[in-house]
């Protein structure tokens, strides 16, 4: 078991990630709304492994406490252009960093080791994630964010694919 504290902050950050689900969710709708095919599979494909990363919370929360799902935020519709949409992707994948660094301060001042040892794919995790979505902001800023650079970069963003990892529901 963790204790009561611990299975609050890790409620909250299932929470969180099935929150970030829906924010990419809403991004790849409103990509698609404006014709932008290849940002709305990207921001699909995120979409699917934020609920890869929700999952993962749910099934260690199962393990060792009790689930406690609460109401999802709304997230938000529409974004001015493409940049926006990444530079809010960047801003939402930092906040997702300090909430799981926060999550493990707690465990290591619990002296909860497997929590900490759970968090650990998730500090991996978020390095790559804000690395990848940086990559794509400098490209769209380089390359331009309208006419044939949107283009190019709409082209590349339809070819992501999503593959859960072979430890996805560990
Ligand atoms: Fe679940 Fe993109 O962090």
């Amino acid at each position: 078991m963790v204790s009561d504290k611990m299975a609050k902050a890790l409620n909250a950050q299932l929470n969180f990630e099935l929150y970030s689900a829906y924010v990419y969710l809403a991004m790849s709708a409103h990509a698609d709304s404006v014709g932008l095919k290849g940002f709305a599979n990207w921001f699909n494909a995120q979409y699917q492994e934020e609920m890869m990363h929700a999952m993962k919370f749910f099934n260690y929360i199962m393990d060792r406490a009790e689930v406690e799902l609460e109401q999802i935020d709304k997230p938000r519709k529409e974004y001015k252009d493409a940049l926006e949409m990444f530079e809010e992707t960047l801003k939402h994948e930092q906040e997702v960093t300090a909430r799981i660094n926060e999550l493990a301060t707690l465990a290591i001042d619990e002296k909860d080791h497997a929590t900490n040892t759970f968090l650990q794919w998730f500090i991996n995790e978020q390095v790559e994630e804000e690395a990848t979505v940086k990559e794509i902001l400098d490209k769209l800023k380089l390359a331009g964010a309208t006419g044939p650079g949107l283009f190019m970069v709409n082209n590349e963003l339809g070819t992501r694919t999503f593959a859960p990892p072979a430890d996805a529901n560990a």
